[in-house]
């Protein structure tokens, strides 16, 4: 039961969102510590515990440093969440379990799934890092090792117990690693984690866009919008999660690179567009969900604009159509758009996936609360070139995505779509 990491990967959790699941042990006094690593290293961090946890470590304690509820009971309202286990299961990139005991162990192993942290980890795809922690007498029992052999050929993390004090004032083998020791046992983890092999997409490649465009005015100022990248990049996560290739080209956003995934970084539409049409050949699908510009200034100024006259004029031009430009040449790709409308929208929504040769149109009101731009969660209707309407409840905008990835999953799977090229997606 020992694996050994050696490698430390720098910056690796910025934006990372991390669900730290605290288990009913005298260790749990350590969680606030591991806690305050993960948020300083830039994690968004959002605590889990069992009801024997908090005997151990104070809620509120973990609530404060993470700036987040912290959640114990399974059947907890959420607004966020509607399904709690479900919601947080698709939120976490990554789940360490710390301390976590022997019974917590067994109860994973098995797939048991009567607690909050327990069935969000049978629920999540996302990578589970367990550090254990029990009296040495325990953790040597041949049940106990056998959990943890289980969990390590289920491709579960493990943080090797250290030896020293015990709860119980003897010495030996059992006591939870340091919480240093266990953030960056989580980093190596990842690090060698091979991306999900054998997920529901595992066959399939797929071309993402993400983020707004900016046109440059001059060598200051640019038009933009109000597109966060939250949208995309949750597609293209949950995409690489489930085993497809996935190749993103965003616009600028403060998101940092999902795992695993290959990232296009752009800034302009026209760039966009060249991004897009170059890897569109190599791929099964293309999900659009950038808020590309659709004007450009016709010349942009290479000086900074002088504040001379009252008033200033803009010559702008029409950007290209990516979403028509890629439906023009798609043949059997599915190819995916989205509608941002400020009215319900149906009959625009219809009439742009007509126009650019969609398979099927995500429309969002972004003027409604919990919808559209920046928020985490996102309201969609999701219509297809039948006609067919499934308005989907507000939700996180990754559990968006895997409604919408099962969505293309179908389509192409109803084309007996295999990839054109086989060789990975380089531009
Ligand atoms: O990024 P977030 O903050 O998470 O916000 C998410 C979002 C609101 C940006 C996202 O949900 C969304 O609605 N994306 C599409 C925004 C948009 O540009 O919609 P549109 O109705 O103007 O365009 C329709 C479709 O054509 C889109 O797929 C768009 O990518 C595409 N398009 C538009 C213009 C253009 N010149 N080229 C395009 O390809």
């Amino acid at each position: 039961m020992t694996v050994r990491f050696s490698v430390m990967r720098e910056d690796w959790l910025r934006g990372k969102r991390v669900l730290l699941g605290v288990t009913g042990g005298i260790a749990a006094y350590k969680a606030p510590f591991i806690l305050r690593l993960l948020v300083q290293g830039g994690a968004d961090v959002r605590v889990v515990m069992t009801e024997a946890a908090t005997q151990f470590a104070a809620p509120a304690t973990l609530e404060v440093l993470s700036r987040h509820p912290v959640y114990t009971d399974l059947f907890a309202r959420s607004d966020e969440f509607p399904v709690l286990h479900v919601g947080l299961a698709h939120w976490a990139d990554l789940v360490i379990v710390a301390p976590a005991t022997a019974n917590t162990m067994a109860r994973i192993a098995h797939g048991l799934a009567d607690d909050l942290l327990s069935a969000l980890i049978l629920s999540t795809t996302a990578p589970v890092i367990v550090a254990s922690a029990m009296e040495e007498e325990m953790l040597l029992k041949p049940q106990v090792q056998e959990n943890g052999r289980k969990l390590l050929e289920l491709g579960f993390g493990w943080v090797e117990p250290a030896s020293g004090e015990l709860a119980s004032g003897s010495f030996g083998r059992g006591r939870m690693a340091e919480p240093d020791a266990i953030v960056a046992q989580a980093a190596e983890f990842l690090a060698h984690r091979q991306p999900s092999q054998g997920g529901d997409l595992a066959d399939l490649a797929l071309l993402v866009t993400a983020g707004p465009t900016l046109e440059d005015i001059d060598p200051v100022r640019y038009i933009g919008n109000r597109s966060t990248g939250k949208m995309g990049y949750a597609i293209a996560s949950r995409a690489g999660e489930r085993g497809a290739r996935v190749h993103l080209v965003s616009g600028p956003t403060a998101l940092s690179d999902p795992v695993g995934v290959e990232v296009q970084r752009v800034r302009s539409a026209a760039q966009m567009l060249v991004a897009a049409t170059a890897v569109f050949d190599g791929v099964d699908a293309a999900v659009l969900a950038a808020a590309v510009a659709d004007y450009t200034v016709r010349s942009p100024s290479t000086e900074k604009i002088k504040r001379e006259s009252e008033t200033l004029s803009l010559d702008l031009v029409r950007n290209p159509d990516i979403a028509a430009v890629l439906g023009e040449h798609k043949k059997e790709k599915v190819l995916v758009g989205f509608a941002a409308e400020t009215e319900p929208g149906f009959d625009r929504a219809r009439e742009k996936l007509r126009r650019k040769k969609l398979d099927l149109i995500v429309l969002n009101n972004v003027l409604e609360e919990g919808a559209g731009f920046a928020s985490d969660t996102n309201r969609v209707t999701l219509i297809d070139a039948a006609d067919e309407v499934v308005s989907l409840p507000r939700m996180a905008k990754l559990a968006v995505a895997d409604r919408l990835l099962d969505r293309v999953r179908d389509l192409c799977r109803s084309r007996g779509r295999k990839p054109d090229k086989a060789a990975p997606l380089k531009s």
